[in-house]
């Protein structure tokens, strides 16, 4: 992966930023992000945020290579502290991080959003409080994906301030949207973790060491599965 050419997982990110956006990508790493839809037209203008040095250094590098330090500005900062209001950004992505990561990122960088933007989500895991947080936040979510890269599963969110609206538990489990349409992969995702849900749960019962509230949570999970694929 470069600047030239995306991973799937960050194509199909690419694809969810809208032309003319102003787009802030915090934790760019390498900025290959913002440098691959600039170059390619789709914006004109983007932010890179990073927190750590080595990172940022790479990301200044990257912008620096390809000549757009007029287009991409590259920001030291912690989550949403990189966005100011003078950039006027139009979209946020947050990719390649834990979902909890996001969502503590989103909870502490609140002040930094206007309510107006796009956020483009590609969480590692922990899709549920991030969803928890979107709802409870005055967010809709307007698209999500799935895909399957070198053996790992990626659920991309895609949410946009909307009137208050309430997802069920399973929703926010499963992914409103991914549910209603079921595609293949999405059921071989969840084919493959009810079995290890089944495997984990068999292991903690065998444990006993295992506080019950835990197992409730491992076998409703295991129920909303069960019902999921039947
Ligand atoms: C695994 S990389 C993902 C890079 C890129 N977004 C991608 O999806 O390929 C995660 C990056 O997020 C950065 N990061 C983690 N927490 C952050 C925060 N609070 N603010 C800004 N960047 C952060 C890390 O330094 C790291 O470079």
């Amino acid at each position: 992966m470069n600047e030239h050419t995306l991973s799937m997982r960050l194509e199909r990110v690419a694809a969810h930023v809208p032309n003319g956006a102003r787009l802030a990508d915090i934790g760019s790493d390498h900025a290959y992000l913002p440098v691959a839809l600039v170059r390619r037209g789709v914006i004109d203008a983007a932010l890179a945020g990073e927190v750590a040095t080595t990172p940022f250094q790479a990301a200044e590098r990257t912008v620096r290579d390809s000549g757009l330090e007029q287009q991409i500005t590259v920001r030291l900062a912690d989550g949403l502290a990189a966005i100011e209001a003078r950039d006027g950004i139009t979209a946020i992505s947050l990719c390649g991080m834990g979902g909890e990561t996001i969502r503590d990122i989103l909870e502490a960088g609140k002040a930094h959003l206007s309510g107006a933007e796009r956020l483009i989500l590609q969480p590692n895991g922990g899709e549920q409080p991030l969803r928890l947080w979107l709802m409870r936040n005055g967010y809709r979510i307007v698209s999500e994906e799935l895909l399957h890269e070198n053996r790992f599963y990626y659920e991309i969110i895609v949410a946009e301030r909307a009137d208050p609206l309430v997802y069920t538990a399973e929703q926010l489990f499963f992914g409103p949207l991914l549910m209603q349409a079921r595609s293949p992969v999405f059921l071989a995702k969840w084919q493959r973790a009810l079995r290890l849900r089944q495997k984990t749960l068999a292991a903690f019962e065998r444990a006993q060491a295992v506080p019950e509230a835990k197992l409730q949570e491992i076998s409703q999970q295991i129920r909303w599965m069960l019902t999921l694929l039947a």
